[in-house]
């Protein structure tokens, strides 16, 4: 996958681009990542990217030309490559949106500052607008990333070959069960029994249980959509009906 990213900050994304699983997917050809700096597609000598909004008001706006000028040089001629303005305002950003990215070989991720960017620019060189959550940050850098991040692990190869991405939170619905590693015992603290037992049916049987349960506990408005069978919208009713829950 190819993603090109436009931002007034391109050293921003220095640290979380450059090491780990994105360093390694890119070190191995499956993400090419190019950074662009909006700033060189300005007109002026004073290379000014903004302006005062008119009507007033306070903060400043992304001016159109350079940033739609940046997006038709970036993307070139094939209309069909996602254009991706990140702005609180956009639809929710969720594992499905992720998986739904995933699937491009190439996007184009415009991160915008200031107050907003020109409403022209939305209208002739953006084709999606993607917000990370309800809350309002100083521009799309950290969104880019977190999107970034969030696509690359579904890329085939990125994580390891054992690793199955079809298993995380959110990726069946439901939030993923709990972990454990060695010793078996620590303080007071022991490993679930089945887990040791070698037993694989039963292993994914207590996995899948608990991620229901965890579910349950912590985000019961994921259980409206999940995919859930006879047996298991039975367990949920029963779990429903315990007057305390115990945590999960
Ligand atoms: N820019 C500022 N806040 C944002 C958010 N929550 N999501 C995406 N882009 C943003």
């Amino acid at each position: 996958m190819h993603i090109d990213i436009l931002t007034l900050f391109p050293s921003m994304f220095d640290g979380p681009l450059t090491e780990s699983i994105l360093k390694r997917a890119q070190e191995n050809g499956l993400l090419t990542i190019h950074l662009h700096n909006i700033r060189d597609y300005a007109t002026d000598k004073h290379h000014t990217v903004d302006d005062t909004p008119y009507g007033g008001g306070g903060g400043m706006v992304m001016m159109v030309e350079p940033l739609t000028v940046a997006v038709e040089d970036v993307r070139g001629p094939d209309a069909g490559i996602p254009v991706i303005l990140l702005t609180p305002q956009g639809r929710v950003f969720t594992q499905q949106v992720a998986q739904e990215l995933a699937q491009y070989p190439r996007l184009v991720l415009v991160c915008g500052r200031y107050e907003g960017v020109d409403e022209r620019v939305r209208r002739s060189a953006i084709t999606d607008e993607i917000s990370i959550g309800d809350y309002v940050l100083t521009g799309g850098e950290l969104p880019a990333m977190v999107i970034v991040d969030a696509i690359s692990r579904l890329i085939p190869g990125v994580l390891g070959a054992r690793w199955a991405a079809e298993e995380d939170s959110h990726a069946m619905g439901l939030l993923e069960y709990p972990h454990y590693t060695r010793p078996p015992v620590f303080r007071d603290m022991v490993v679930p029994d089945v887990l040791q037992s070698g037993d694989h049916g039963a292993v994914d049987a207590w996995r899948r249980r608990e991620a229901i349960r965890r579910t349950w506990y912590r985000r019961p408005d994921l259980l409206v959509t999940a995919d859930l069978s006879d047996g298991e919208r039975w367990y949920l009713a029963d779990l429903a009906e315990t007057d305390a829950p115990v945590p999960a």
